[in-house]
């Protein structure tokens, strides 16, 4: 019993009494109930288009869209490790400041990016290829990319405009993009060359490039998990939520939405309440501690010429749109902040939080327990007080969060589809 391993195999967990979930609990779990409708996208008219699925599932694999032609978006939001990676920063063109987040049910997301300096996929589509410590790209090489090959010019060109003749390199030159902080930057000259219409045009290009890869990544949904299984129990009534979790991850449930007070912030269908905290983390080795967060990443947000209420959005005018980013208001509890990530399929992207700070699942719901510090910058979150649970408790609470791991997906959206074109 004391050595209890939390595995939800744990045969002495099984043999434990029965655990029943009191009104109270069960209220609180039926609101995790995976019934989530799919968020529509306003900004983006090619959203939920399957030709335009296929040519951004394609350029997700696509490493001749970067700068050396050895990278692409799976180097580090890699399929089989639940499109994260397993190091707390990942590695392309350059080391990246922050640890790799999964894409899956990045559909329901409000904000992306850790500090939510984007607000659609496309917008976050369009970052890693222009960062030089990821892609390593610019986007003329990009739209250039897409005139090469005679079969993307094809899936462009039936998505959106035929895309304009790029051949002229003196209009179009092959590398150039706006570097705003360093205007001596030969790509910057090179783009502060070409005339307004012309930036217009490929801006046009790039963004619509963006809007395919978003199309892709809003179909990599995973939800269906032993947890939905006890919550359709629960939901028909019965108060013990059936066998698909074991007594361990049930006492974990119970403490989730109890004592742990996890699910005021990890709340709702997948487990986030998609805005941001600061949970006071330890120091880490690998990232600057001294960020601050959501307080840039609102700053960013509002400078990003690639908003949902920007020139590019295929309607910037939607009043969802425009009650979203109504919400960039800039405030000192932001330092410090960081968005809630979603808790499902956790099992294979460790290390864990903005900076890969922890190894385990153990140990980062461990540090809940302790919080035995105030963080670098900014505060912790007030209602947020050391749990002080014994080790077996943590473990429950980890047999849960195991408890969330979802069917796989389909074969056919882990890989590079061999042609941008639909079958
Ligand atoms: C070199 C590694 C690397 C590459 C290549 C890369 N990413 Fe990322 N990705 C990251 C990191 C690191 C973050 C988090 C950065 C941050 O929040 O500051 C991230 C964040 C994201 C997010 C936000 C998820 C969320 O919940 O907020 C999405 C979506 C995403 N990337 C998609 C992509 C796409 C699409 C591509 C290809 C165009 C790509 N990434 C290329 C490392 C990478
Ligand atoms: C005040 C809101 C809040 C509460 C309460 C809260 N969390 Fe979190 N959780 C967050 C935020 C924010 C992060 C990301 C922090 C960061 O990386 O800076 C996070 C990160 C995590 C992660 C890491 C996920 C990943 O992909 O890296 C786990 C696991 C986790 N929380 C579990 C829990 C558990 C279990 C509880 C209850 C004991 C809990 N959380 C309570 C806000 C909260």
């Amino acid at each position: 019993m004391l050595s209890a391993c939390g595995s939800s195999s744990d045969t002495a967990d099984k043999t434990g009494p029965a655990v029943v979930f009191s009104e109270l609990q069960m209220d609180r779990l039926l609101r995790h109930s995976k019934d989530e409708l799919v968020p529509v996208d306003p900004s983006n008219i090619h959203a939920d288009d399957e030709a335009a699925a296929q040519m951004g599932q394609f350029l997700f694999f696509d490493t001749q869209l970067s700068g050396s032609g050895e990278f692409s978006c799976d180097t580090c939001h890699q399929p089989e490790n639940g499109f994260a990676d397993t190091v707390p920063l990942s590695e392309a063109v350059g080391i990246t400041d922050r640890n790799t987040p999964t894409i899956l049910n990045t559909v329901y997301n409000r904000w992306f990016y850790w500090d939510g300096r984007c607000d659609t996929h496309w917008c976050q589509a369009l970052s890693p290829l222009e960062a030089t410590n990821e892609h390593g790209t610019n986007r003329l090489a990009v739209a250039h990319r897409i005139q090469r090959s005679d079969e993307l010019t094809e899936a462009y060109s039936l998505l959106f405009d035929d895309l304009p003749d790029l051949s002229d390199t003196d209009r179009f030159p092959l590398n150039a993009m706006p570097v705003e902080d360093n205007e001596d930057d030969p790509l910057h000259r090179a783009w502060s060359d070409m005339t307004p219409e012309d930036q217009d045009t490929i801006n046009i290009i790039f963004s619509n490039i963006g809007k395919t890869i978003a199309a892709y990544e809003r179909k990599l949904i995973r939800l269906d998990s032993p947890f939905d299984e006890m919550v359709l129990e629960l939901e028909a009534g019965n108060n013990t939520g059936g066998d698909a979790l074991s007594p361990s991850a049930k006492r974990g449930a119970q403490l989730f939405v109890g004592e742990g007070m996890c699910w005021t912030c990890h709340s709702g269908p997948t487990f986030t309440n998609k805005e941001f905290h600061n949970i006071a983390l330890p120091d880490s080795d690998d990232i600057d501690n001294a960020s601050l967060g959501r307080y840039d990443g609102i700053q960013s947000l509002r400078d990003n010429m690639w908003r949902s209420d920007g020139l590019y959005s295929d309607s910037p005018e939607n009043p969802a749109i425009i009650e979203k980013v109504s919400h960039l208001v800039l405030g000192p509890e932001q330092v410090g902040q960081f968005k809630t990530p979603s808790l499902r399929n956790l099992v294979k992207t460790a290390p864990y939080m903005h900076g890969g700070h922890f190894p385990t699942l153990f140990e980062a719901v461990d540090h809940y327990n302790k919080m035995d510090a105030p963080p670098r910058v900014g505060h912790r979150e007030e209602f947020l007080l050391p749990l002080f649970w014994s080790e077996e408790q943590v473990r429950d609470v980890v047999a849960m969060l195991v408890a969330l791991e979802g069917e796989p997906l389909d074969a056919s959206l882990m890989e590079a589809p061999s042609s941008p074109l639909l079958p």
